[in-house]
């Protein structure tokens, strides 16, 4: 098998639980077993890294909310064992219950009574300081290792995008490895949204205060354990991470609605209008995949075709004025990538800013009554 070869340095890191020992990180030959998965991560800064996940891997969520229940489900799906999970709310916990079955815990001290070695906090991100603080100070009186079964330590992971791995600082202090995982993808419900770590991407942050990179190896043999592809995210990037992240998934489907309201406008039928526009999405994302975000882009800004970026300034003017500033601001973004190809002329390029800019709605795009 191939990921048995082991690399000079580095035995394998096993997620896996239990008081055989299975939880450790261990230097020694893998030994092979039934009902083993054997991964190898990525050869990643240099070093080769064979991480091993087994069945035994336990694990409680807190928040099972669309993110925390979907991954839930699909860790579950690989063999590992919720032991246990937590919602906001008594709602929240109806719903989680119907997701995964069983009974929700009443809160992070029944889950840590119960000794997993994994927890993934998945709750807003407002509440994750507060959670945080609890679960640390709930794991700093838990049993010793010794009697807990474990060998290896408790391993907290907070799934937010924008937030910075420090905020686990209360569960290092009470001595748990932390990382941030956050998966690149949207997860709207847990039904579909177990199937969608198959291939995405997953950011990866350790703090940087547990040099040892546990919290790496970790999120990285866990990552692969769910057929994602883990990547490394450095701590102090993660806001602009998430606002990429805006850009590429929210901001998509704010375009989308818009153009489906204009269409709407301009007399395609209500009903059939998403369907009758969405082969054009399709084909553009099929496009910015195989030609890249520069050279897909098509229309008249591309074409250097003034006279019809000024008949589409009059008709928002007269029929969508709330949505002339976001088009202003969205056709001087484009200019940036006509810039990049290289194939227009610069002073065309400084026409159509002038044009784009022209007006004074651009000074507040955004105060055009959307936000109202
Ligand atoms: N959904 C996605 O597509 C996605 C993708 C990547 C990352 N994430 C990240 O995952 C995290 C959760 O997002 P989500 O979309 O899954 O949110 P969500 O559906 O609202 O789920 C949040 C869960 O946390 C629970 N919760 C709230 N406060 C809590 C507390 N103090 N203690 C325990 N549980 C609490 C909520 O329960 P109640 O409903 O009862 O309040 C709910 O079960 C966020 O950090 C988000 O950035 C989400």
């Amino acid at each position: 098998m191939r990921g048995l070869s082991l690399d000079a340095g580095t035995g394998p890191l096993t997620l896996g639980g239990g008081s055989s020992g299975a939880r450790s990180v261990t230097h020694r030959p893998v030994v092979e077993r039934s009902r083993v998965w054997y991964l190898r991560a990525e050869l990643e800064q240099g070093r080769h890294l064979i991480a091993t996940v087994d069945t035994s891997l336990d694990f409680a969520v807190i928040g099972a909310g669309r993110l925390g229940a979907s991954m839930a489900l699909a860790l579950r799906a690989r063999g590992a064992s919720l032991l246990g999970f937590t919602a906001g709310s008594p709602a929240g916990r109806t719903r989680a219950e119907t997701w995964l079955g069983g009974r929700a815990s009443d809160g992070p001290a029944e889950l840590v009574a119960l000794a997993p070695r994994l927890f993934v906090i998945a709750v807003p991100d407002q509440n994750l300081p507060a959670v945080a603080a609890d679960l640390g100070a709930r794991l700093a009186t838990s049993p010793p290792a010794a009697v807990t079964g474990h060998i290896g330590p408790t391993v907290v992971a907070h799934t937010s995008g924008a937030t910075s791995v420090e905020v686990l600082a209360p569960c290092m202090q009470a001595g748990a490895t932390a990382l941030a995982f956050h998966p690149l993808q949207t997860f709207s419900d847990p039904s579909t949204g177990s199937g969608r770590f198959t291939e995405a991407a997953v950011a990866i942050t350790p703090a940087a205060s547990q040099a040892d990179r546990s919290g790496a190896d970790f999120g990285f043999a866990l990552a692969r354990l769910l057929g994602a592809r883990p990547f490394l995210l450095p701590d102090h990037k993660r806001s602009l991470y998430h606002a990429a992240a805006a850009f590429a998934c929210n901001y998509l489907v704010t375009l989308e609605h818009h153009a489906e309201t204009l269409f709407v406008e301009s007399g395609l039928p209500r009903e059939q209008a998403l369907s009758l526009f969405l082969p054009l999405v399709k084909t553009t994302l099929d496009n910015v995949a195989t030609l890249g975000t520069v050279h897909a882009l098509t229309g008249p800004l591309s074409r250097g075709d003034a006279d019809t970026i000024n008949r589409h300034l009059d008709a928002l003017r007269t029929d969508a004025p709330h949505l002339l500033g976001v088009y202003r601001a969205l056709g001087l973004a484009t200019l940036a990538i006509l810039r990049l190809r290289g194939e227009m002329d610069p002073p065309m390029i400084d026409e159509l800013s002038s044009l784009l800019s022209a007006s004074d709605e651009l000074s507040s795009p955004l105060s055009d009554g959307l936000g109202a």
